[in-house]
């Protein structure tokens, strides 16, 4: 009963480059249903952050189509791009971007309450989230009192925050020390899993990707399996 969450078709994104074009995707095409963790790995300038900000509606393709639960999103205007990003995606970048001057806590509700939860139902959610990511002592922190590995599971509540169908990760564990990473990694994938979204994560740790139930590879512009 997997439904297809996400569907990128002939997916073509160029960059201007002093006056040449630079052709960084050139027809990639996958699909995540909802339950599977996809990993998507390559070199560096691959193209994997392009491919995750055009699948999270966060930039468009210069062709092709981003089919979100069945809805192409490319015909979308930008509130309802805005709109479908905030209801059914979450997003964790290598970088956590928690807002410094909030708590922890507050970082996680405040996405909720954008979405029109009221706080206290907000709150229940952060707490369950934070709660299972071991960081129930750490609710009143702000993003700088927190660790690396903290700050990044706080990232990660965030964006599972609004229940979204689909998450999407670029190297959410680029930043931490190996051991760190490790774990960190293990509590994403098993709150993914418990969740029973589809998930798509970039990584060029090839020990990481083999953790996932999928991977493919950005190579050449297009993605095969790897
Ligand atoms: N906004 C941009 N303007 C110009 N070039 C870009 C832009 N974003 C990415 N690129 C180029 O596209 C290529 C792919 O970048 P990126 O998607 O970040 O790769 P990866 O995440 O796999 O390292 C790189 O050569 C990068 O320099
Ligand atoms: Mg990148």
């Amino acid at each position: 009963m997997s439904e297809v969450v996400l569907k990128l078709s002939g997916i073509v994104r160029s960059f201007h480059q002093g006056r040449a074009d630079l052709q960084v995707l050139k027809g990639a095409e996958i699909e995540v249903k909802s339950g599977e963790i996809v990993a998507m790995v390559g070199p560096s300038g691959a193209g994997k952050s392009t491919l995750l900000h055009i699948a999270g509606l966060l930039e468009k393709p210069d062709a092709g189509q981003v089919m979100l639960a069945g809805q192409d999103a490319t015909l979308l205007n930008d509130d309802k791009r805005t709109a479908i990003r905030r209801a059914s995606m979450g997003f964790v970048y290598q970088y956590h971007h928690l807002l410094p001057e909030f708590s922890a806590l507050e970082n996680v509700v405040l996405p909720q309450m954008i979405a029109g939860v009221s706080k206290a139902k907000a709150s229940l959610r952060a707490r369950e989230l934070l709660g299972r990511m071991g960081l129930s002592g750490r609710e009143t922190h702000r993003p700088g009192q927190l660790s690396g590995g903290e700050q990044q599971r706080v990232a990660i509540c965030r964006a599972l925050a609004n229940r979204p169908k689909l998450l999407l990760a670029d190297e959410p564990t680029g930043n931490l020390d190996p051991a760190t990473a490790d774990i960190v990694f293990a509590e994403l994938l098993s709150l993914v899993r418990e969740q029973g979204l589809a998930a798509l994560i970039a990584t060029h740790n090839p020990d990481l990707a083999a953790r996932m139930d999928r991977r493919v590879r950005l190579k050449d512009g297009a993605l095969v399996p790897a």
